[in-house]
């Protein structure tokens, strides 16, 4: 993506000046674009006092200089269970490596990002933590893990760092101001993550037809006024709010007053209870750290066993699927005043969808498309905070906060030639939605593949006749589809692909890169696994190579992943 490159591809030459110790590197490792966004403000911070910042993806970072730097700050993230995000395996597996330097010349500190509902939370970044000290590194400022509510644990970070590194390295000189323009000139509109805009709802429908067990909502919003922009691969942020009848049935449940003001925020902002708890607070996800700090608070003796016990699978079985209803109803009421139990909750996070739309084609609005998450546990029917809000409840006219959070890991190649490898079964086709309009609408000649599956041809083969008049057209040169439950047995995206590994494979020779969007812990694992047969089968490579072969394509941006 165009901003990334103008950031990374300063050459580091032109940031050196007389004085090296002044130069800070920055490295960040991010799935969803949340590390990159934070690196980007961290590095403004810094060029803003005059220090020195080279700001590198962790993949593109060259690891034998690390040697070399002296001062190193690293945002990163952990995504599924404690894994590494996709495009910092390299610097990853450097660093635990055989072959990692001795690092007794380098300070540093990491900014952990990760949600507390996950049990490893902030995993990667804590691995980083330990393994730079191990390897002989001191700690500059200690690190930080941020919940999905990080904003305020950033800037605490962010000034910290700033302060250690004035007192270690002295206020540097002023003459680097040319290298701040790349680092965050990036947008132009006024709305952003903590500041979103109010975008007009123009269509909302259901693509799928009667009968599908499934509901995955088209959503068409409009950006006008916003001045907001995005590149296919990038995503859209969506603040939800809770449903009213969840917060009305907890509200009653733990006799609390409605109308009773509570804090929403540490600036001392106060709301009515129950709009509190709609726009402003997260009920329907249970944490760890949420149940440890709320046991100390109202002292119910089963609660206390609960979280006290010494191996925390008890308390791990009672959070899953369960929300602060089923809390309020197993343990409460309770006689705290409702201000200190709401100072536990978290703030309601953003969701993010990928976006399904080319701006190019579809100026000012941006496309959605979001399967409606419901299901039942303990009981009860649960609904997706976001998704069943944009199903049920988000109509033509009405508006829901939104910003665009860029995703440099899912992007078309600069090449309009190259060709691409589209894997996206279910809500995973939406970017592959924006890829054919925007190359519908550049001319591109490269050629383009689809494999897309879902339950059902006649219900749920989302955007057909988009597809087809794309094939038609010669936009798509290949489809493949894969409809589970229309046969006795299953089949799934890659039987389609294995069906077709020798094309696959020299479609990959001839430099295709690959996308997969959607279901990361299923799906995502078993296409890689396939990507894997294919080229030992057809490329005559054992299994380590193929491996191999598969990193060094994650390595040149040929094999990115959008999942979740
Ligand atoms: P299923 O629900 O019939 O199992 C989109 O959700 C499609 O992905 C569905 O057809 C779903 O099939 C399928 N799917 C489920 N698990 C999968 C997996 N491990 N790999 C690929 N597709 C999968």
């Amino acid at each position: 993506a165009a901003s990334d490159v103008a950031v990374s591809e300063i050459p580091v030459s032109v940031m050196k000046t007389e004085v090296a110790t002044k130069e800070v590197t920055i490295l960040y490792g991010s799935q969803t674009g949340n590390g990159q966004a934070l690196a980007e403000s961290l590095s403004k911070n810094l060029l803003a006092e005059d220090f020195h910042v080279s700001l590198f993806s962790m993949h593109e970072f060259k690891l034998n200089s690390l040697k070399k730097i002296e001062n190193l700050l690293l945002v990163v993230s952990t995504h599924g269970e404690g894994d590494p995000p996709d495009n910092a395996l390299p610097f990853y597996e450097f660093l635990f490596g055989k072959r990692a330097p001795k690092l007794d010349h380098l300070q540093y500190s990491v900014l952990a990002l990760g949600d507390s509902s996950y049990e490893f939370f902030c995993h990667t970044g804590k691995e980083f933590d330990e393994r730079l000290e191990e390897l002989g590194a001191k700690r500059l400022t200690p690190r930080v893990d941020c919940d999905l509510d990080y904003d305020e644990p950033f800037e605490e970070w962010s000034t910290q760092v700033l302060e250690n590194l004035k007192e270690r390295l002295g206020s540097a000189v002023a003459s680097s101001s040319q290298v701040a323009v790349g680092a965050g000139a990036t947008q132009q509109s006024s709305y952003s993550r903590s500041k979103p805009f109010q975008a007009e709802i123009l269509e909302n429908i259901n693509l799928n037809g009667r009968g599908s067990n499934k509901e995955t909502r088209h959503l068409e919003l409009s950006l006008e006024g916003s001045n907001l922009e995005y590149e296919p691969g990038d995503s859209l942020g969506i603040y939800p709010t809770n449903d009213e009848k969840l917060v009305d049935e907890l509200i009653a449940a733990a006799n609390w007053n409605p109308e009773e003001t509570v804090h929403v925020n540490k600036q001392g902002e106060r709301r009515a209870l129950r709009e509190a708890l709609i726009s402003h607070f997260e009920i329907t996800v249970l944490t760890k750290p949420m149940l440890q700090k709320f046991a100390n608070v109202i002292n119910h003796p089963q609660l206390v066993e609960l979280v006290a016990s010494e191996n925390d699978q008890a308390l791990k079985e009672y959070i899953n699927g369960r929300d602060l209803l089923d809390l309020v109803q197993d343990f409460g009421p309770f006689d705290i005043p409702v201000n200190d139990f709401v100072a536990l909750l978290r703030k309601i996070p953003a969701r993010l969808y990928s976006i399904a739309s080319s701006s190019k084609a579809n100026p000012d609005e941006v496309h959605l498309t979001i399967g409606a998450v419901r299901y039942e546990t303990y009981g009860r029917e649960r609904k997706g905070v976001c998704s069943v809000q944009c199903a049920e409840r988000l109509e033509s006219g009405s508006t829901v906060p939104v910003y665009i959070q860029r995703n440099d890991n899912f992007k078309l190649p600069d090449n309009p030639d190259t060709p691409i490898i589209m894997i996206g079964p279910g809500t995973g086709i939406a970017p592959f939605r924006s890829f054919m309009e925007e190359r519908e609408e550049i001319g591109a000649e490269g050629k383009s593949w689809l494999f897309f599956g879902d339950q059902h041809y006649v219900t749920d083969f989302l955007y057909q006749i988009e597809w087809q008049r794309w094939l038609k057209d010669g936009v798509l040169t290949k489809m493949d589809v894969a409809f589970s439950r229309d046969t006795d047995e299953k089949v799934y995206v890659q039987h389609r692909m294995l069906e077709q590994s020798e094309e696959i494979y020299r479609w990959l020779e001839e430099g295709a890169v690959v996308y997969i969007c959607g279901d990361e812990k299923n799906m995502a694992a078993d296409v890689h696994a396939t990507l894997e047969t294919i080229l030992q089968e057809e490329g005559a490579l054992n299994a380590k190579e193929a491996a191999d072969y598969l990193a060094d394509m994650q390595k040149q941006k040929r094999y990115q992943r959008d999942v979740y």
